[in-house]
C-alpha cells in the first residue's frame, strides 16, 4: 500500500493548528499531498501556516475560525472547511489546554475550562463530522489527540489527566457506534513535548526529574509522532479502530 499516495487523495482537517503539535501535524499531511485545513482561535497564526502549507505542497490549505467548547463555532467551521476543499475525510481532534494546579485548589471554572476544550471539544467536533459523514452515506476517519495522562496520573494535571482518560474512553464508544457507518475512530497518546503547552516546565527541577523517568531518557520532538499520525489518517489502518496508541519513549512503562 502506497502510504503518502493514500494521505495525498484526503482532505484532513485539524483543530488547535495555531502552534505546536497541530500546526506540525498540518505541515506533515501537506507534504504528503493532503489537503489541510486548520482551524483555532487565533486566525492570524493559521493564516502564516496556510501560507507555509501552500508552500510545503499541500493539495490545498484554508484556515478557519474555531472554538471547539462553541457547537456554532464547529458547524460554522465544517461548512467553511467544506466550500473552500470539498467534503472532508479525516478529523485530527489537537486542540487542548492544560490546567497545571493541584485538584484541591482547582476551582470548578478552571475544571469546567479543560472539560470544556479537551473532553466535550472532541465531543462536539466528532459528533458534528460523523453526523455529515452519516447523513452523506461516507466513511471517515477520527484522530483523537489524548496523552500519557489519559491512562497514568501526575501531581498538579488532575482535570487535564480526567479529560485525556475520557479521551481514550471516547474513542472505543465513538468506534462502537460508528464503525458502521464506515467511520473509524483511534488516538494517539503522546508523551512528553516540549510547546507552549508546557513552555518553561522542562527548565525546573520537577521537569529536569521527569526526563529522568523516561526509559528513553528524552523528551519527544513533534516529529516523533508521525509514524502513528500518517498510519491512523491513512487507509494503512483501514481495519484499526477504537485503538489509542502511546507515542512516549516508553513514559507509560516507567517502572512503578
Ligand atoms: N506537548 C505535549 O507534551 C503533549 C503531550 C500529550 C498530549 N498533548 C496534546 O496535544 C494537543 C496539542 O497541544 P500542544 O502541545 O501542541 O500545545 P499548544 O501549542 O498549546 O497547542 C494547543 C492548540 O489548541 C488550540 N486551542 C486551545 N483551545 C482551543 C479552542 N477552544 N478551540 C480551538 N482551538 C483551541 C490553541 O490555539 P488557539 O489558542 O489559537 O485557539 C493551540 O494552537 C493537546 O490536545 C494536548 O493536550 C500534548
Amino acid at each position: 500500500m502506497d502510504l503518502g499516495a493514500s494521505i495525498g487523495k484526503k482532505h484532513v482537517l485539524v483543530t488547535g493548528a495555531a502552534s505546536g503539535l497541530g500546526a506540525h501535524f498540518a505541515r506533515v499531511l501537506a507534504r504528503c499531498g493532503a489537503k489541510v485545513s486548520v482551524g483555532a482561535r487565533r486566525r492570524d497564526r493559521l493564516e502564516a501556516l496556510v501560507g507555509a502549507l501552500r508552500g510545503a505542497g499541500a493539495g490545498g490549505a484554508a484556515a478557519f475560525d474555531l472554538d471547539v467548547a462553541d457547537k456554532g463555532s464547529v458547524v460554522s467551521a465544517f461548512e467553511a472547511a467544506e466550500a473552500a476543499l470539498g467534503a472532508v475525510d479525516v478529523v485530527i481532534n489537537n486542540a487542548g489546554i492544560a490546567d497545571g494546579a493541584a485538584a484541591i485548589d482547582t476551582p470548578p471554572e478552571a475544571f469546567d475550562r479543560v472539560i470544556a476544550t479537551n473532553l466535550r471539544g472532541v465531543w462536539l467536533v466528532s459528533t458534528v463530522a460523523a453526523q455529515r459523514w452519516r447523513d452523506a452515506k461516507r466513511g471517515g476517519a477520527i484522530v483523537n489527540i489524548a496523552s500519557i495522562l489519559g491512562f497514568r496520573v501526575s501531581g498538579g494535571t488532575a482535570a487535564y489527566a480526567v479529560s485525556k482518560a475520557g479521551v481514550v474512553q471516547m474513542t472505543q464508544a465513538h468506534a462502537l457506534e460508528w464503525a458502521r457507518y464506515g467511520i473509524r475512530v483511534n488516538a494517539i497518546a503522546p508523551g512528553y513535548i516540549e510547546t507552549d503547552i508546557n513552555a518553561g516546565y522542562f527548565e525546573t527541577e520537577h521537569g529536569q526529574a521527569m526526563i529522568k523517568r523516561i526509559p528513553m531518557r528524552r523528551l519527544g520532538q513533534p516529529e516523533d509522532l508521525d509514524g502513528a499520525l500518517l498510519l491512523l489518517c491513512s487507509d494503512a489502518s483501514r481495519w484499526m479502530t477504537g485503538a489509542t496508541i502511546p507515542v512516549d519513549g516508553g513514559h507509560l512503562v516507567s517502572t512503578l
